[in-house]
């Protein structure tokens, strides 16, 4: 059977990239940052993604291309007999899940594209498009398609194979991403008050800085790298021995801090110029975004530009997440890969179903004082990756040999090898007990463990 690989090193590279850039850097970032304390939060973001993210981005990497299998495969392949493979089984309920409702936003992005375009967007109150978007949402059967239009473009791409499709849709999407967010972003800086943004997102005022939101910085940045789910591990297993790894790490890490960057530039200085808050939360780019773009020259299209740039974000992000499942379901035969992503694909647009409705029909219905989809959110964002990462970090240290990863290190990079001592202990140390203080806080056990000693 022949191995699928990528074809060109940078295709691996916009691919692994795409996967990352997503919802995370576009709208959860902005609104964490906004209502996080702005530039502090920023550079507490970019110390976790470099001191930790980077050593575990490069960690998965280091297994996927080492095994050259599936993510469930793979572990097995350094612990046979053992239940280290639950890492990539874990991984693989993880990104069904999280898949099942991403879909759902990447619907909504469908929406507000489709209403842009037909002029629904114009000339309303902040107010008014606060309740657009209240009531676009709500909608079932306008969500349920765009969910699964959604879910056919991702689908249409994965079943046409790691070459032919995902590195290829990568390969425009990515550099077209790039592209639009630097017209938005030139638009926005330009505007008259935009120097009031700028300051909020890269001055750091560390008194706005509250432990909640270091922790929230923590988990954002595994996020945004999609760590822990072993989807980089799939896309490392496609690798040839000749990509430089630290090298692919380092640039994702760099592509990864510039989106956030630019996300936070293309949004602040028009919600500063424009007389809005930073702080609105997850509303703040479906609700707060038109109205500011509506109050610009020629808004409409630059906010067609940002939504358009927003899906191929949400898409190339979707793709690693079904890939990672036909991945283990084919086991790498090519000859199957088309029927396991329909199939697939079209499940979890099943399991979406009760997310995309919890914002109309089923929104009375709450589990543990959740909605459907922030259930499901939580447990992916705030249990299920974190667990993931933290098995991770412990599996390569003990598992791998330490001549075995510094020879899959030092291939095709000769500066690889100056840095391997410094991300080894990184990873097997420093990043185990960073996820564990964070693990602790999110159920709620730092805060019982602080009131005892109080
Ligand atoms: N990195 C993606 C984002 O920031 O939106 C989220 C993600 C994609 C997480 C793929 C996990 C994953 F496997």
């Amino acid at each position: 059977m022949s191995q699928e690989q990528w074809k060109s090193k940078i295709g691996f590279i916009f691919a692994a990239a795409g996967s990352a850039i997503g919802l995370g850097a576009i709208w959860k970032f902005p609104y964490i940052a906004g209502t996080g304390g702005g530039g502090a939060f920023f550079l507490i973001f970019l110390f976790f993604t470099v001191l930790l993210g980077a050593p575990l981005l490069l960690g998965e990497f280091v297994v996927g291309r080492r095994a050259q299998s599936d993510a469930v495969t793979a572990y097995k392949k350094f612990a046979p007999n053992s239940s280290w493979s639950l890492i990539g089984k874990l991984g693989i309920v993880t990104c069904f899940i999280l898949l099942s409702f991403y879909s759902v936003v990447g619907g909504w992005i469908i929406i507000y594209l489709f209403e842009a375009i037909r002029g629904g967007l114009n000339g309303l109150s902040q107010d008014q498009y606060g309740a657009l978007f209240g009531e676009l949402i709500a909608k079932p059967w306008s969500t349920l398609l765009a969910q699964l239009v959604f879910m056919l473009m991702a689908i249409v791409v994965v079943a046409k194979g790691v070459q032919k499709g995902i590195e290829k849709a990568s390969k425009i999407m990515i550099p077209a991403l790039f592209i639009l967010f630097l017209i938005l972003v030139i638009r926005s800086v330009t505007l008259d008050q935009s120097i009031e943004g700028i300051e909020f997102l890269l001055v750091p005022d560390f008194t706005k800085l509250t432990s909640e939101s270091i922790l929230l910085a923590l988990g954002q940045a595994f996020f945004t790298l999609s760590l822990g789910v072993s989807v980089m591990v799939t896309y490392a297993s496609y690798l040839p021995k000749t990509q430089n790894l630290p090298f692919s790490a380092i640039s994702i890490i760099v592509i990864n801090i510039l989106v956030a960057l630019l996300a936070g530039l293309a949004i602040f200085p028009g919600v500063f110029s424009f007389g809005m808050e930073p702080d609105a939360g997850p509303v703040l780019i479906f609700a707060v975004l038109p109205a500011v773009f509506s109050q610009m020259q020629f808004g409409v299209i630059f906010f067609i530009n940002f939504l358009l740039l927003f899906l191929f974000a949400a898409l190339t992000s979707a793709f690693s997440m079904l890939e990672i499942f036909v991945a283990a379901t084919t086991k790498h035969d090519k000859t199957k890969r088309k029927k396991r992503a329909w199939t697939l694909g079209l499940l979890i647009f099943v399991l979406g179903i009760p997310s995309c409705l919890s914002y109309g029909v089923l929104s009375d219905v709450l589990v543990f004082d959740k909605t459907i989809f922030d259930l499901f959110d939580f447990t992916v964002s705030n249990v299920l990756m974190p667990l993931g990462a933290l098995l991770i970090s412990i599996f390569v240290p003990l598992k791998i040999s330490k001549s075995a990863l510094y020879e899959e290190i030092s291939l095709g990079s000769k500066s690889g090898k100056m840095f391997f001592n410094v991300w080894y202990y990184l990873l097997k140390y420093v990043t185990p007990i960073a996820i564990v203080i964070v693990f602790l806080d999110v159920l709620g056990f730092l805060d019982k463990m602080i009131s005892l000693f109080k």
